[in-house]
């Protein structure tokens, strides 16, 4: 007889939004019920209440809401001015929109390397990226912890560059006291449904504390239409629509709770990992971390993650190509060994199951099988 596969122990999904769902049902239903009821799918008091809710969460004077966290950057950098000869330096270690939008934009990006204690831009390294040409920076706030803004704005402000924030993993995430995306020219956040705050389906904000600069997103939004039909710039359809404005203003008061879940899960894990050879996320001090990921560190990271989804625990990936390596960037000369700290995340970094809704028994169910792959 052939031996039987060897049955999960249990199983642990990357991510399960129906046990978010679950909790708050019948705030959700009860929202989209009366946007149906409303007709008002676009713009209206949902939106602008969420702008507002957005921008108070995170000690922002405006908020303005767009289709997702990719437009946010986009227009961001277009509000800016940001444009064809000039170039925007970011992080060589994120998703391909920190830099993507940068190219959209007709600039040209230049990649620094992460700490690679944070995997966050390491400000030690950005002043030997300035040029004359250099119009912006953008700082990502990886996996739920806010890059080090102090020193980087000290940085934007001493070279009078414009600094973007791209907050789409670290929404109600601090440094210093300070929440994400309120120090920055502009704050970029992503609703995209796998965010601490997800809708359901794609959405995203700009936030930021001058008025006028909010004024030119909200026109970039809407065509450049002010009055409509009449266009003083040419913008796009970008806008964040009531159906979603209305869940998210539902899911925004659970989201303390559910970071606080999210950083209880990781001090568990913390805590199981302790003494082993898992490299731990590690939280900087002066940051409140919001664990959008959780993110191991493993030499044999490939063998690692088939191991787990062998024994029912979905992982991921985040990234496995950095960003000055990818193809379509190829034209701007980078080599391998360039961004060593950057390379070396992308081939040893796992993220692993952190929702809020983990029962305990599950996350120790994870830590347990990742300790007993290879013995780590
Ligand atoms: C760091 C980062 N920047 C930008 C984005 C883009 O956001 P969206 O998917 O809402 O367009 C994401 C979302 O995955 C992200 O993680």
């Amino acid at each position: 007889m052939s031996a039987m596969p060897t049955k999960a122990a249990m199983t642990v999904p990357l991510l399960d939004l129906k046990a978010q769902y679950a909790d708050i049902r019948r705030d959700v239903d009860e929202a989209v019920k009366r946007v149906m009821e409303s007709t008002r799918f676009i713009g209206g008091p949902e939106v602008s209440g969420l702008e507002e809710e957005v921008a108070r969460y995170s000690q922002c004077a405006h908020g303005v809401g767009v289709a997702s966290g990719t437009d946010a950057l986009l227009l961001g950098l277009r509000a800016l001015g940001v444009g064809p000869g000039d170039e925007v330096i970011t992080s060589a270690y994120s998703f391909f929109a920190s830099a993507g939008t940068i190219a959209n934009n007709g600039a040209t990006p230049v990649f620094v390397d992460i700490d690679p204690r944070t995997y966050n831009l390491d400000p030690h390294r950005l002043e030997a990226a300035f040029t004359p040409r250099t119009k912006a920076v953008v700082a990502v706030s990886l996996y739920g912890q806010c890059c080090d803004m102090t020193a980087i704005k000290a940085i934007c402000d001493k070279r009078r560059v414009w600094l973007i924030e791209d907050a789409a993993q670290s929404i109600g995430s601090e440094w210093e006291g300070k929440r994400s995306g309120s120090t920055a020219d502009f704050g970029c956040f992503s609703f995209f449904p796998s965010k601490n705050l997800g809708g359901a389906g794609d959405g995203g904000m700009v936030v930021t504390q001058d008025a006028e600069r909010a004024e030119r997103v909200r026109l970039l939004r809407e065509h450049g239409a002010k009055p409509k039909y009449h266009h003083s710039i040419v913008g796009t359809n970008s806008r964040l629509d009531a159906l979603q404005a209305a869940i998210l203003r539902v899911k925004l008061k659970h989201l303390d709770r559910w970071s606080e879940g999210r950083a209880r899960n990781a001090a568990l894990y913390d805590q199981m990992f302790e003494g082993t050879k898992v490299g731990r996320p590690w939280k900087d001090p002066r940051a409140r971390h919001i664990y959008n990921q959780y993110v191991i560190r493993i030499p044999d990271r490939d063998d690692l993650k088939q191991f787990l989804a062998d024994r029912g625990i979905g992982t991921e990936v985040y990234y496995p190509v950095p960003l000055h390596l990818q193809k379509c960037f190829a034209t701007l000369g980078y080599r391998d060994g360039d961004m060593p700290h950057s390379e070396a995340a992308a081939r040893e970094t796992l993220a692993l199951p952190i929702y809020p809704e983990l029962a305990e028994d599950q996350i120790r169910y994870v830590a347990t099988t990742v300790r007993e792959h290879k013995d780590q």
